[in-house]
């Protein structure tokens, strides 16, 4: 059995197969036709926690799941506890899970000391964890790589501080930021990391079809598999 409910915290999510964050394309009609289509969870493209603090309009209008089926996952960014945990009190008033996303390679969010520029300070990413628990009445879950660069590896590391700061689940796209998208999905480093932490860890990387996901299943022994690319065909 590969396909099952799975649980969240305290949310009862009907499958185990997600549709990635994707900025730029997860936008509300396309969630709105994967979760149509099946998948058990969606997320929001990501959004700055500094820009929700600040009010942004444009970036508020990211974060509008009015109307969808539920659940519906917001996924948020930033480097600042204090303005991570900011934002949160505003997300948590409507998302059904919060999502921090550590592990974005863009230049442009990299720069700023965001996404997964966080896996090369583990100190700093387990107090964002804490201080978005602290302030979310919603499970909180977070998104990472398996390190920054192949030299630092971190993924195993990484997990455990985020299980032990109050995060509900985990998910690994089992490449460095430094591969960005190419080479191999790291299966080996997914696998330890499920074996390391107790809570939901959901498998992500290069998954097509129904071959692909057989096998991050059978490898890794993940609780749930996440789709990204391959939605897009
Ligand atoms: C166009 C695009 C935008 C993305 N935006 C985000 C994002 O906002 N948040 C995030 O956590 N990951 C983002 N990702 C990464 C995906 O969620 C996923 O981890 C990655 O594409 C690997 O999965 P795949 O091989 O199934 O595509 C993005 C990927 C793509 C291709």
């Amino acid at each position: 059995m590969y396909i099952k409910e799975i649980n969240i915290g305290n949310v009862c999510i009907k499958n185990n197969v997600f549709l990635a964050p994707m900025a730029g394309v997860t936008d509300k009609p396309f969630r709105i036709i994967c979760k149509d289509f099946g998948a058990g969870l969606v997320y929001t493209e990501m959004a700055s926690s500094r820009a929700i603090f600040y009010n942004d309009s444009k970036t508020k209008k990211l974060l509008d799941i009015e109307n969808e089926k539920k659940p519906v996952a917001v996924q948020i960014f930033g480097n600042n506890p204090e303005i991570m945990g900011e934002a949160t009190k505003y997300v948590t008033t409507f998302a059904d899970i919060i999502d921090i996303n550590m592990g974005c390679p863009a230049p442009k969010v990299v720069k700023n000391g965001d996404g997964s520029k966080l896996l090369t300070n583990l100190d700093l990413l387990g107090k964002i964890v804490e201080n978005v628990v602290a302030n979310s009445t919603v499970p909180v879950t977070v998104k990472i790589r398996i390190g920054f660069e192949k030299e630092n590896i971190v993924g195993v590391q990484a997990a455990k501080i985020i299980e032990q700061a109050g995060a509900e689940a985990i998910t690994v796209h089992g490449r460095t930021r430094e591969q960005y998208y190419s080479g191999k999905v790291n299966l080996d480093e997914i696998a330890r990391i499920k074996e390391n932490v107790k809570i939901p860890v959901i498998g992500n990387g290069d998954i097509r079809n129904k071959k692909d996901a057989k096998l991050m299943f059978d490898y890794t022994k993940v609780d749930g598999i996440m789709i990204g690319r391959a939605s897009l065909r």
